[in-house]
């Protein structure tokens, strides 16, 4: 597959063979490769708060032989002056081979892409998508269960809002999986992705109970209530803290129940949870690394 130039804006646009494609590339380019992509320019541009993929992008492209520019807020460019998406992207293009955006806008990275002609990558789009953390969450279940096919995968907390939850659900959808939405109502998978599913004849159960179906999972992908994204800050204290994650839960699990988050977490999982064999959120951040390694030697064409 030669992947020069492409663009990694949604889930949507990535078959099933592609996703398997580049979970390949990951382990092909494991080891040191510090030469591979010298001479390249990565912009980072990030118009909203990270830790994880601002920094495992930097990380993977400085690993690989690259330099990084770019900001981790906008406050000291000239976004600030009123300069437009659009505009900031044709400037960058002249100054980067590789663009990674993070904007609280739903269809920025699409525009971004319109305006680039070097690849961007959808590092989060609002509540839309979040494709590379999709990547990295894809190749953690690989490795941590041995496939990908008839998962039974719990998907809990904020759905609504959660672009993590939006890119995975679509990725998992074409390994015959069964979904279990545990959330209140008010946050639950938007229609549209369970329209989705239901077109290509995907199981799933909707539920605000963890108890009541957490005997079943295999995995369980815990995330925060995006309190960013509500419109009203009382709407927020109302299901903020609903689910918290502690010992009790382990006599109601499967023995090799593998918990996910995309972190940050904000008390959904207790710490005293991290210890266990349950507990694979750091490994899944850290696989990051390897994974986004792998987007950026695609996208520049380094391998194929
Ligand atoms: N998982 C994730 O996107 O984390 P950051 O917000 O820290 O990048």
């Amino acid at each position: 597959m030669n992947s020069k130039n492409r663009d990694i804006i949604s889930i949507h646009d990535f078959s099933k063979q592609e996703l398997l494609f580049i979970l390949k590339t990951v382990k092909l380019m494991d080891g040191p490769n510090p030469n591979l992509l010298k001479d390249e320019i990565l912009a980072t541009l990030f118009f909203e708060p990270s830790t994880r993929t601002r920094l495992s992008f930097m990380s993977a492209m400085g690993q690989l032989g690259g330099k990084v520019m770019g900001f981790a807020n906008t406050g000291t460019t000239s976004i600030k002056k009123g300069e437009t998406l659009w505009d900031t992207i044709k400037m960058v293009e002249a100054y980067a081979d590789v663009i990674v955006i993070r904007h609280p806008l739903e269809g920025s990275a699409r525009l971004a892409a319109e305006a680039s002609s070097k690849p961007i990558i959808n590092a989060g789009d609002g509540a839309n998508q979040h494709p590379t953390q999709t990547m990295l969450d894809l190749y953690t279940i690989q490795k941590v269960k041995g496939k990908l096919n008839n998962l039974h995968i719990g998907l809990l907390g904020d759905l609504k809002y959660g672009r993590t939850v939006h890119s995975l659900a679509t990725a998992l959808s074409h390994f015959n999986p069964i979904f279990y939405f545990i959330a209140p109502q008010a946050l639950q998978m938007p229609q549209t992705y369970l329209d989705e599913l239901k077109e290509k004849k995907i199981k799933f159960y909707t539920t605000p109970n963890l108890l009541k179906v957490s005997k079943k999972l295999d995995v369980l992908y815990v995330t925060r209530i995006q309190k960013e994204r509500f419109p009203d800050p009382v709407e927020y204290e109302k299901y903020k803290g609903i689910y918290k994650l502690d010992a009790s839960l382990l006599p109601n699990i499967k023995k090799d129940l593998k918990i996910m988050h995309p972190l940050p977490r904000v008390g959904e999982i207790d710490p005293s949870l991290d210890e266990t064999e349950h507990a694979i959120y750091f490994e899944q951040a850290a696989n990051g690394i390897p994974v986004r390694k792998a987007l950026l030697a695609l996208v520049l064409g380094k391998v194929k």
